[in-house]
């Protein structure tokens, strides 16, 4: 059935066609499902073939058209490849869900060339995609540009110095730019996740069941995403309000602290070893 997936927003205004860089699986699957839901035409992008290619064959069974380009947003060529994917049609969206850290390590132990790879797909492809199409919507008056931030963004994390600084990168650089485009229409929104049941996270081993965690799913904070993209620049998704105002606590030792051993608990430790 084709239409608004929300009450709140008409999502079909993002159209005709919608970029998902990291649009496989996980929260980027779920953004896929709900735009094909409402009629939205989807480039998908990501590493991995397969199941690039069952979620554009989820999103086809309702009737829209889904390309499909597995590339690496860690490299320029990716980039220009996912520019030149949708040359021929008209981006009203822009999905930048890519992100995740997959490499822990304390910072000085850690391969530069990795941290270069983690910092070009959370900093520098966003902003190069986020150009590219920023640039005709703002033209067109019209438009939605989404980042999948973390709450990793509101401090400091042992084993994921880097990440957390390139997600803070995210937060500020959506206020300024949801500053600079709202006269045009053209909706910012940084998604804040916490703790998300996606594949890749599972891949990592995160004890999910952990008591005192909240867990969200991918299609729940894709679809609060979505309602909340005329409302931007920031969305703390999945209930997380209360540990976003605790990480804004001017007292940083103490919030660096006690988020630290939460967190410890939440990989198991597997990390310090
Ligand atoms: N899951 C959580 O608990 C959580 C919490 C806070 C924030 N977030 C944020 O939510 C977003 C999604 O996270 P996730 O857990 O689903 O993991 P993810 O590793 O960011 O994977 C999401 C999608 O991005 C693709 N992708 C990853 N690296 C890529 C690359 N170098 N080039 C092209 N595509 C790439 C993946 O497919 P391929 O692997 O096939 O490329 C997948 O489709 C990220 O921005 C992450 O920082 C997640």
């Amino acid at each position: 059935m084709k239409g608004p997936t929300t009450s709140q927003t008409d999502i079909t205004k993002y159209g005709p066609w919608a970029v998902i860089a990291g649009g496989s699986e996980g929260v980027g699957a779920a953004f896929a499902e709900l735009l094909a839901q409402a009629g939205i035409n989807l480039l998908l992008v990501a590493r991995k073939p397969g199941p690039l290619e069952e979620t554009a064959a989820a999103a086809r069974r309702h009737g829209i058209e889904a390309r499909t380009l597995a590339a690496d947003l860690t490299a320029v060529e990716g980039v220009q490849s996912v520019i030149d994917a949708v040359r021929d049609v008209e981006v009203g969206l822009l999905i930048l869900n890519a992100g995740a850290d997959s490499n822990a390590a304390p910072f000085l132990d850690a391969d530069l060339a990795q941290v270069s790879r983690l910092l070009e797909l959370n900093v520098l492809t966003p902003l190069h995609l986020i150009h590219h199409f920023g640039h005709a919507m703002r033209e067109r008056r019209r438009g939605g540009i989404l980042l999948v931030g973390s709450l990793a963004g509101d401090l400091g994390t042992s084993h994921h110095a880097v990440y957390g600084g390139a997600k803070a990168f995210g937060r500020i650089f959506a206020e300024g730019l949801w500053l600079e485009l709202r006269e045009y229409d053209v909706h910012v929104l940084d998604l804040v996740l916490g703790v998300t049941r996606t594949p890749a996270m599972q891949r990592l081993g995160l004890d999910f069941d952990l008591p005192g965690i909240n867990v969200s799913e991918p299609i729940d904070v894709a679809r609060e995403g979505l309602t909340h993209l005329p409302h931007g620049p920031i969305r703390v998704a999945g209930g997380n309000d209360a540990g976003a105002a605790f990480r804004a606590d001017p007292d940083r030792a103490k919030v660096v602290l006690k988020s630290h051993s939460l967190t410890q608990r939440l990989v198991g430790a597997t990390e310090e070893a």
